[in-house]
């Protein structure tokens, strides 16, 4: 069998573009990445979707540093998710972090796929999640409107499900009980206008999570 000659000089472009990024970031700043490299103190933790269109530090302006990222396909936060939970609990129990956000982005192809009940292999166990939701929801799911809007409306219930999910962690439950301040933000990122939106869901303790989290639902009734 033939061996496919992938093209090298894609990845030598990628390196070359490395050595450029780092040495503009010492003509700006001459010590960036010594001072980097001896503290990570980062205020916050995005949970987003893998989408290539979505890049997580580059939509916010913030720094190598500023911002601990975690992402699968559809910004998903399963309880049993050994992976995304050790990453929340890294990220406030030794790092501190001040905010997490659940950040989901309209027209995902991951809540679309599930909407649609397409088969794309093993990730459909994974996006049976995302169907869960949309049965849970899908009156709402189905009132608004056409297929594409109907797909956006799933994203944003999938954001405020995701965000509910954070804040039911041992983790998260556990550092609001010892009063460490935290507070859990669900938002949704537009691929067509580069704006995110903030779901209002957010959540800094224990108290009132099933009130904060009826409601965002119902705000969603109105505000597409
Ligand atoms: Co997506």
């Amino acid at each position: 069998m033939e061996r496919t000659n992938l093209s090298m000089s894609s990845l030598k472009n990628l390196l070359d573009n490395n050595r450029q990024w780092a040495s503009e970031r010492i003509a700006q700043q001459s010590d960036f990445f010594k001072r980097l490299a001896n503290i990570q103190k980062p205020a916050y933790l995005w949970i987003g979707c893998s989408d290539s269109r979505v890049p997580a530090n580059e939509i916010v302006a913030l720094d190598p540093g500023e911002l601990f990222v975690h992402r699968n396909v559809a910004n998903v936060v399963v309880h049993t998710d050994l992976n995304c939970l050790s990453v929340i609990q890294y990220a406030v129990e030794v790092l501190t972090v001040k905010h997490i956000m659940v950040v989901g982005h309209y027209g995902c192809g991951g809540i679309r796929s599930a909407l649609l009940n397409n088969r794309l292999g093993l990730i459909d166990n994974w996006l049976r999640h995302i169907q869960d939701i949309n049965q849970k929801y899908r009156s709402i799911v189905q009132a608004a409107g056409d297929i594409n809007q109907q797909v956006d409306r799933l994203c944003e219930l999938n954001v405020i499900e995701q965000t509910l999910n954070v804040c039911e962690t041992t983790v998260v439950q556990d550092a609001w009980a010892r009063n460490q301040p935290l507070q859990v933000h669900g938002w949704i990122y537009g691929l067509n206008d580069g704006l995110i939106r903030d779901l209002k869901i957010t959540m800094d303790s224990a108290d009132d999570m099933p009130g904060i989290y009826k409601r965002a639902v119902e705000d969603l009734h109105i505000s597409l």
